[in-house]
């Protein structure tokens, strides 16, 4: 079998279609609430594309376990979903969270489904448990066992029903995820959801002039240990007002400076993000973008715009499958930036492997992608039940495609027949 192909891009965001939205919490909030929002944050200047809602809840404020009312808010503003259920609790109060996701699948059926981006079990809750959230007087966390635990739970619960291709998943912070004795819940995962925030990073420089370097660096790290499995950022944001943090100050142009490095990055890379947050007016330190239903600061996003790093020493995997879905991750160290434009050509001969056909070496370059990132690839690649693994230095996100793949990255792997 013969390979070759892929990669393009420019105007990368719009071919791979990530997930853009913000996080929302239940408290206080009833179908006019989370409808009122969603709305705001689907006709937000500069944004207009942040039609994602990220939950932490399955069950209705007030209620035991009624279905939340921002699925039906969801359903008539066509907002897409990455559901939660609450995980910090024991079994009988989980098994709320449980009875609210098979109510809300049975009630509101396919236009319910059709916005579901995934399932997120748990939120923090390692961190919860961790000697730094046990510090800041986190509250009540939750083992990885039973994290795990639960995830079979949620798996059991939408087999065979609408939800029942949806990806399964857990959110925490970096620091937990490269945490080994945490890796059994990334190993039951199918994506994981990263919450970082440089401005807490007390430890770190943190001033706004570092504040990318420290985000895609966390990225990276957690890349390294996410055995393949796709990160999708859940929580992250710069306050405009409230303490200073360390070296991190709470203003409108270093929220804004933050904006146009980490989340124009991350929508040039074509990764899924949900910002905190849309609005929180009153909360000290305060993270909202947008007051009254208007922009603090500037949220377009240019093609060019986001951090790029010019660190060296990083290696991404990428994987591509015969049916044309590729993935690809970073390996450890920082990656070289997201470029926006990278052409990748890849061929190998055919060899053996465990099932089928396999690659016995693919060669590739790269085009020089923008801000800076340039990168060219001569990588032996190696295969298993017919995918390619590519190793070669620079940064890989996310691909999505047809066949021909689609790539972001200063580089990209091969696809083989
Ligand atoms: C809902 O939004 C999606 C994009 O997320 C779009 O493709 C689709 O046409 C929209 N549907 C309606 C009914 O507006
Ligand atoms: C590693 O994770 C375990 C389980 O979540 C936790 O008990 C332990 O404190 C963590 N260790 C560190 C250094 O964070
Ligand atoms: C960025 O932060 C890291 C981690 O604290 C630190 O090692 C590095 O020196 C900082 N870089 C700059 C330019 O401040
Ligand atoms: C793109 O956005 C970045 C960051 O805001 C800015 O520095 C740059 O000038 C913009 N480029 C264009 C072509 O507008
Ligand atoms: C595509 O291939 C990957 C890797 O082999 C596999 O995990 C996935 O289930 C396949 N998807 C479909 C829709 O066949």
């Amino acid at each position: 079998m013969k390979s070759s192909l892929l990669a393009i891009l420019g105007g990368a965001s719009s071919a791979l279609a990530a997930v853009r939205g913000f996080n929302y919490a239940s408290q206080g909030q009833d179908y006019n609430g989370f409808a009122s929002q969603f709305k705001t944050a689907a006709s937000l200047a500069g944004a207009s594309d942040f039609t994602s809602a990220r939950l932490y809840t399955m069950i209705q404020e007030g209620t035991t376990n009624t279905p939340i009312d921002a699925i039906q808010a969801a359903i008539d503003t066509n907002t897409t979903l990455l559901l939660g259920l609450w995980a910090s609790v024991d079994q009988s109060t989980f098994d709320n969270e449980i009875t609210a996701l098979k109510s809300a699948i049975q009630q509101y059926g396919s236009s319910f489904a059709d916005l579901v981006v995934g399932i997120s079990v748990g939120s923090e809750d390692l961190y919860r448990i961790s000697p730094t959230g046990i510090a800041a007087g986190s509250g009540v966390g939750q083992s990885p066992d039973t994290l795990v635990n639960y995830i079979g739970q949620v798996r059991d619960t939408i087999k065979g029903t609408s939800l029942g291709t949806k990806p399964v998943g857990h959110v925490d912070t970096w620091n937990v995820f490269v945490n080994d004795t945490n890796s059994k819940v990334i190993s039951n995962c199918d994506f994981l959801g990263l919450d970082e925030y440089p401005y807490y990073q007390t430890t770190d420089t943190n001033s706004i002039d570092n504040s990318s370097f420290l985000f895609f660096q966390a990225y990276d790290r957690v890349s390294a240990v996410a055995q393949g499995k796709p990160i999708w950022v859940t929580e992250s944001g710069w306050p405009t007002t409230g303490p200073t943090s360390n070296l991190a100050v709470a203003s409108v142009d270093d929220a804004e400076t933050f904006w146009q490095g980490v989340a124009c990055a991350l929508e040039n890379r074509g990764i899924n993000f949900w910002w905190y947050i849309l609005a929180d007016e009153g909360a000290s330190p305060s993270f909202g973008v947008s007051s009254n239903g208007k922009p603090l600061y500037n949220l377009a996003c240019n093609s060019t715009a986001g951090y790029t790093s010019t660190s060296s020493a990083s290696s991404s995997t990428a994987t591509a499958s015969k049916n044309g879905t590729a993935t690809a991750s970073h390996g450890s160290g920082s990656g070289s930036g997201s470029a926006t434009l990278s052409t990748v050509t890849a061929s190998g001969a055919a060899g053996a492997g465990p099932s089928g056909a396999v690659p016995a070496g693919a060669t590739g370059s790269s085009g020089a992608g923008a801000g800076g990132a340039t990168a060219t690839q001569n990588g032996g690649a190696t295969g298993t039940n017919g995918a390619t693994h590519s190793t070669f230095t620079g940064a890989a996100t996310k691909a999505q495609g047809s066949m021909a793949g689609l790539a972001i990255g200063a580089l990209f792997a091969a696809l083989v027949l």
